[in-house]
């Protein structure tokens, strides 16, 4: 698998604790280039924690994070920046500036981050919201605009400084099927349109599965599944099979890590 021998992101042997409480205990993973990454796992398994360390916001106690073969963890401030030029992201919290129109939303980061003049800003602008669908939405405010198209427009935000690689942080949330059905069939179109190495971190299991050309499972501080979601359905690991079928008992603790209960109280 040629992608294998060049992947744009490289996890290895990363340890990551939050103040005591560990929170990876050793993963390695890769995220091949171009491609359509899905993160899953069950909630409080690390899915977010992974994208903020590729983000370079949070640092691993041990190993080393590789984005297209910087070493994010050991980056300078400066580097970094110039790194996460390179990133797009779209948290489930990244809400537009509700002040600002769509039009101004999708120019904020070209005004920031680039010298361009207002005729290219708003060239950039229209083709963002082309490619989302909503170029005839450029002059209304967020409030006026319905849950998945606010999400459409932060995604023409996140795609403004023509990013290399982009990282959906569940985004298909609150979503009505219809609305998650455009959505997803957006992530899938720019990802081959713009040459993007996409990463959906979602628990809409079987439609992320769907779209992912590669698939990584975190669990019990591990990475319990990393390969093609076809090799995923096929897997006869127990923890897999669990979480697939959506069963509350298995290897997936239902209980926060604590002390025995005799010892607190
Ligand atoms: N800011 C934080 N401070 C302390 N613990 C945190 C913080 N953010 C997340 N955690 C803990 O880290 C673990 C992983 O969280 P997260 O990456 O958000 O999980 P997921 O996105 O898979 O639901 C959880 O157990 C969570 O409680
Ligand atoms: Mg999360």
């Amino acid at each position: 698998m040629s992608e294998l021998l060049d992947p744009f992101i490289t996890v290895e042997n990363v340890v990551f604790r939050r103040e005591r409480r560990l929170i990876y205990d050793g993963i390695s993973a890769h995220v091949p280039r171009g491609k359509i990454t899905a993160i899953v796992g069950p909630s409080g398994a690390g899915k977010t924690t992974l994208l903020r360390l590729i983000g370079g916001q949070l640092i691993p106690g041990s190993g080393d994070i590789k984005v297209d073969g910087l070493v994010v963890n050991q980056l300078k401030r400066k580097q970094l920046f110039e790194l996460r030029k390179r990133m797009g992201v779209l948290f489930q919290s990244g809400a537009l500036f509700g002040e600002l129109s769509v039009f101004d939303n999708v120019a904020f980061p070209l005004r920031v981050h680039t010298e361009l003049d207002d005729d290219l800003i708003r060239l950039v602008v229209l083709m963002k919201l082309e490619a989302v669908g909503l170029r005839g939405a450029f002059d209304l405010m967020p409030y006026e605009l319905s849950g998945g198209m606010q999400r459409r427009v932060a995604l023409a935000r996140a795609i403004a400084l023509d990013p290399e690689m982009i990282m959906y942080d569940e985004p298909f949330v609150g979503q009505d099927p219809i609305g998650l059905g455009v959505l997803l069939a957006l992530v899938k179109r720019l990802n081959q349109a713009l040459d993007l190495t996409s990463i959906v971190v979602s628990h809409d299991l079987k439609e992320t599965l769907s779209i992912a050309d590669h698939v990584i499972m975190m669990a019990n501080r591990v990475v319990a599944f990393e390969g093609t979601p076809q090799a995923m359905r096929g897997s006869e690991d127990r923890l897999v099979q669990q979480f697939l079928n959506g069963s509350p008992d298995g290897p997936v603790s239902f209980h926060y890590s604590a002390p025995p209960l005799l010892e607190v109280v």
